[in-house]
């Protein structure tokens, strides 16, 4: 029976071609996931040249492992991809011609309740893509432990959540009964408390759980880390394509990347960002946000 992915790659056809992939390309797939970008790359690819497909979850390159098996030169790293200059260390891969950064969640961690991320999960309030002993803070800790005033800030810089204070001092409230052990728990919580004032059909602690796990993982530290080296591990024309999927973490690569424009290391090749065709995000609704930007290596 062929194995069914959670993950849907999103503007296959627009990443394949911004890679620019010619024959002996050597493309590193930052955030590989289940590998459904990576299994396009090396179809074209087709064993003239290299793939290194890299991610923070260990469980994930296992199933790109496999996914990918019947390919040649392809390999996997487990590595955060801030730590680029690790990668190229372990490859041995010293310039790239092709760098692909997919950002964020894959739905496999929706959909595997274990890692706690979904509204409905009744495991532990992890929220990490690596184990929970690799970051300073887990979900759980934040909620149980960070005074009123951290959490208002951090859902509302990371979550743009208006309802952060509100929100803040439900969990403040809660927590004097008892701690919070499941994202079920916090997501009912929080429905319960402002789930009046939403009209839509996203769930009321959709931006809290983002802000959550942005902060935990440390999201937009680890892009401002990446971006200020890649450009010493790239090929000159070698092209570096980034999918983001909401506001903050797209704000930070473009401000990011026309600075490094304007000191000449890159030139920007989509000054508009690319979005998805309405049929793909018809086909797949959590593509809607998403934001393709690409760069060239000067
Ligand atoms: C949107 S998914 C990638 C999906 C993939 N392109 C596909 O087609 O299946 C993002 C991936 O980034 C990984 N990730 C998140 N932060 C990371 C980091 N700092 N370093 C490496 N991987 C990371 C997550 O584990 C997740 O698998």
């Amino acid at each position: 029976m062929e194995k069914v992915y959670y993950h849907k790659p999103i503007m296959v056809k627009e990443v394949i071609e911004y890679l620019n992939l010619r024959e002996g390309s050597r493309v590193l797939d930052c955030t590989c996931g289940e590998g459904g970008h990576s299994y396009e790359i090396a179809k074209v690819l087709n064993g003239k040249g290299i793939l290194i497909c890299n991610d923070k979850d260990r469980d994930l390159i296992k199933i790109a492992s496999e996914r990918l098996k019947e390919f040649k030169n392809v390999y996997f790293i487990n590595e955060g991809f801030e730590n680029i200059d690790r990668i190229s260390v372990e490859s041995g891969i010293d310039e790239f011609d092709a760098i692909l950064v997919d950002l964020g969640m894959s739905m496999y961690h929706i959909a595997n309740k274990r890692k706690g991320f979904s509204f409905d999960s009744e495991y532990p309030l992890t929220m990490t893509y690596a184990k929970a002993d690799k970051v300073k803070y887990t979900a759980y800790e934040v909620v149980n432990t960070f005074p009123k005033k951290e959490l208002i800030e951090i859902i509302f810089k990371y979550g743009e959540e208006p309802m952060a204070r509100k929100i803040a001092n439900i969990i403040c409230e809660y927590r004097k009964k008892k701690r919070i052990e499941t994202p079920k728990e916090l997501a009912d919580l929080i429905k319960e408390g402002i789930g009046r004032y939403y009209r839509t059909k996203v769930h009321p602690a959709t931006k809290t759980f983002l802000a959550l796990r942005i902060f935990v993982n440390e999201e937009y530290e680890v892009i401002e880390r990446f971006l200020s080296k890649v450009g010493n591990f790239m090929a000159p024309g070698g092209r570096l394509c980034i999918l983001t999927f909401h506001s903050g973490e797209d704000r930070i690569v473009k401000k990011h990347m026309l600075q490094l424009a304007k000191e000449g290391h890159f030139r920007i090749v989509t000054p508009k960002p690319i979005i998805p065709s309405r049929e793909e995000v018809k086909n797949n609704p959590s593509s809607r946000s998403a934001k393709l930007r690409v760069y060239e290596k000067v």
